[in-house]
């Protein structure tokens, strides 16, 4: 447990910096109010950091982030950088804070507000209550497999090639966060793989299954990737925590994300072997709504949470904002991407402001 630590706030791209502005308030908050010390500071990342230093992670940035306890990142990216050569592209800070940190377990929460039920673009009954939680490994897989690249072959043709590849220990330890984490809920991981063609998937399922048995009180299954989807859109409330390879969890979550109607709303935790972490929103840089003071600050807020309890143990400060969120969605209270045709939206800093009074009161 710890009221006090460092936090390296990387506000990033599009509305990555309205909303985390949003963010620091509430931490601010929690200084003011419950006796905290959290200490923020600021970093630039991603098409922000490339104009300014022309990298989208200057040392700076990485140095900042490593001796952080905690990493607080908006959104990066936007059409201005999409021309710029792979290495330096706003999306490249993020997968390399992900290597460089090790923050090999993504959790990725899908779960339907009561409030918001209406918004999802599938049936309320079918949707209704969705609580599921994605754990996505973050720093292997076809996303860093070597080798990697294009190459043209004798005559000409190119080739381009990306390599899959898990080890047992990296499929071991997140199946353990997996199980852990389900031992919290419902006590069910579904693995999702593709081990009908694949050897990693075949290897991935058999260490599921060993791993499995430290963990008797949690219930094991497995799912193609192809089936998952069609689950996840048919009756996603048959899942609890969903457990898989880099590639499919990146998919898999924003149709989750989706799901609920409200990616505005949903947070993130990537975490290392000693749950230091980085949040960020699930949703992106969204560059169309940026410095509109329209976008929705809530999964940024909502992340702020998960940090406070998977990194700083303080569950009662997470549950506190947690809370503040319901009470202030319960008010009405709807930023643009919420509104139903008819409703007035309110501006991003007039939801921080709503959230901050019902945390202080
Ligand atoms: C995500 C994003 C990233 C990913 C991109 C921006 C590299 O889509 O966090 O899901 O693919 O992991
Ligand atoms: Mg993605």
């Amino acid at each position: 447990m710890a009221k006090t630590g460092k936090i390296a706030i990387l506000p990033g791209d599009g509305i990555g910096p309205e909303v985390t502005h949003e963010a620091i308030r509430v931490l601010e908050t929690l200084n003011d109010h419950f006796g905290c010390q959290y200490e923020c500071v600021e970093a630039p990342v991603g098409g922000a950091a490339y104009d300014l230093h022309g990298h989208p992670l200057p040392g700076a940035t990485l140095e900042l982030a490593r001796s952080s306890d905690a990493v607080l990142l908006g959104a990066v990216g936007g059409p201005k950088w999409e021309a710029i050569q792979r290495d330096h592209r706003p999306e490249r800070a993020l997968l390399s804070l992900r290597a460089e940190l090790g923050l090999f377990a993504n959790l990725r929460p899908a779960l339907l507000f009561p409030e918001l039920a209406s918004a999802s673009t599938l049936k309320a009954d079918v949707v209704s209550g969705l609580d599921i939680l994605i754990v996505r490994e973050l720093t292997g897989g076809i996303y860093f497999g070597k080798p990697r690249g294009i190459r043209v072959e004798e005559d000409q043709t190119r080739t381009g090639f990306n390599t899959l590849v898990y080890n047992e220990t990296e499929i071991e330890r997140i199946a353990h966060v997996a199980f852990a984490v389900a031992r919290k809920r419902d006590g069910r991981v579904c693995s999702v793989d593709k081990a009908n063609v694949m050897e990693v998937s075949e290897l991935w399922r058999e260490v599921f299954e060993q791993t499995a048995r430290k963990y008797p009180d949690v219930e094991l299954s497995h799912m193609y990737i192809d089936n998952a989807c069609m689950q996840l859109v048919r009756a996603p409330k048959q899942f609890d925590v969903i457990a898989t390879t880099n590639l499919f969890g990146d998919i898999l979550s924003d149709a989750a994300s989706m799901l609920t109607g409200s990616i505005g709303m949903l947070p993130s935790a990537s975490l290392d072997s000693n749950n230091k972490g980085m949040y960020e929103p699930v949703h992106g840089s969204a560059p169309d709504i940026a410095d509109q003071d329209k976008a929705n600050p809530l999964a940024t807020i909502l992340s702020v949470a998960m940090m406070l309890r998977m990194t700083f143990g303080e569950g009662d400060l997470a549950d506190k904002i947690e809370s503040a969120v319901k009470t202030t969605l319960a008010a009405g209270h709807r930023t643009a991407d919420l509104c139903n045709s008819g409703e007035n939206p309110i501006s991003t800093s007039a939801m921080g402001n709503a959230v901050l009074k019902a945390l202080a009161g």
